[in-house]
């Protein structure tokens, strides 16, 4: 049995550092805790909002139900050959710890993703990425709860349906599942990825014969001059995704905008990747605000909790930069970060 806190405060709950509350909240340590926080949000007919570590969040508001954090942990390494290696990690082990975990086992391929903040759990959700790394190149299989039933299921990972900061539990089953822990499948043998030119260029000779945990320091080096860490400044990473557009529209962009960077996506030859970064910090938004809220000047798709923002000036900065890139440049800008309520595009 679990007794969930009522009229709880989240502001350590999620990465902005928002005052908001949630009616209930629960940490749920184990399998039978969760399915005890479940029967409760059931019984009292009580909204669910299923958190990790809360660093992909915008709470806009008090959540009126159940706000229940994924706390189970333990990480194993459940087969292991010559080559390589799957470990499983229950979902609520934090990211960057497991990465270390893996570094120290001499376990490979992780190294770029180091220092994203938020759980092993919220990997697979919206596939995160960095550094010419996305999670899914190493996820053998997810297995999660299905909340209506009960049950645990095993999911490869092709039908996870992973794509760019997307995958199955953000579209067909978001709030069907909840992810219980990760299988990775990793390098016994040493192989780094250097392949991103902001991450060469942080190392010796651009990266040739480097190893892993010099691509670790590095990614950590280059994470620390860009990024804020959320303990010492609120925020939620990348706000925005970098939009894909098609390459006719990129190539009329480039006509009025011939320094515009744009990035070929392997999976999908006629689109191109523009940072967003690049569209926003280029209408002149770095270190603009509404309130409390601001764009990080170091980079552009960073919104920082500057100074006790709200949830509505970081959505007032949010829409304004929104409709301001789509004056600009007929691009639009969709929220990477998951807001809840769920973000309506108001264009
Ligand atoms: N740029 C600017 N102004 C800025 C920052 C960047 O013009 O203030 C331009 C530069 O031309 C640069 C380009 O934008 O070459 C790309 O910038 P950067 O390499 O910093 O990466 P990003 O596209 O801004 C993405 C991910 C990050 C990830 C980095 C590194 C998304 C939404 N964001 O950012 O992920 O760490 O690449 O791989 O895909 C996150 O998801 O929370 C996140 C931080």
């Amino acid at each position: 049995m679990i007794t969930p806190q009522e009229n709880f405060d989240l502001q350590s709950y999620n990465s902005f550092g928002l005052r908001v509350h949630a009616r209930f909240f629960c940490a749920a340590q184990s399998l039978a805790q969760l399915k005890s926080a479940l029967d409760f949000a059931k019984q009292n007919a009580l909204p669910l909002l299923v958190i990790g570590g809360g660093s992909n969040l915008l709470l806009r508001e008090d959540f009126p139900g159940l706000v229940l954090q994924i706390a189970l942990r333990g990480i194993e390494t459940v087969a292991e050959d010559e080559g390589s290696v799957t470990v499983k990690a229950a979902s609520g082990e934090n990211w960057h710890q497991f990465v270390c975990h893996c570094l120290q086992h001499e376990y490979f391929g992780l190294e770029n993703l180091a220092l994203i903040p938020g759980n092993v759990g919220a990997a697979p959700i919206q596939n995160i990425g960095a550094y010419g790394v996305e999670v899914k190149d190493f996820i053998d299989e997810v297995t999660v709860l299905d909340i209506a039933t009960g049950d645990v299921q095993v999911m490869s990972a092709a039908q996870c349906e992973f794509a760019y900061r997307d995958s199955i539990f953000k579209g067909r089953l978001r709030a069907h599942k909840i992810v219980l822990s990760v299988s990775f499948t990793l390098h016994r043998k040493t192989q780094v990825n250097c392949s991103y030119q902001g991450l060469a260029q942080a190392l010796p000779n651009n990266g040739a014969n480097a190893s892993p945990q010099e691509v670790f320091a590095a990614v950590c080096k280059v994470r620390r001059e860009k990024l804020p860490d959320p303990v010492q400044l609120g925020n939620a990473g990348s706000f925005f995704k970098n939009p894909i557009i098609s390459r006719q529209v990129y190539t009329d962009l480039q006509a009025k905008w011939p320094e515009i960077p744009g990035f070929e996506i392997p999976q999908a030859p006629q689109s191109i990747k523009v940072p967003a970064a690049w569209l926003i910090d280029q209408a002149g938004w770095k270190g603009k605000g509404r309130g409390g809220a601001q764009v990080y000047e170091q980079q552009a798709l960073v919104i920082v909790n500057r100074h006790e923002a709200s949830p509505q000036d970081i959505e007032a900065l949010a829409n304004a930069i929104i409709d301001s890139v789509w004056q600009r440049y007929q691009v639009r800008l969709e929220p990477e970060v998951q807001w809840v309520p769920a973000f309506e595009s108001t264009q």
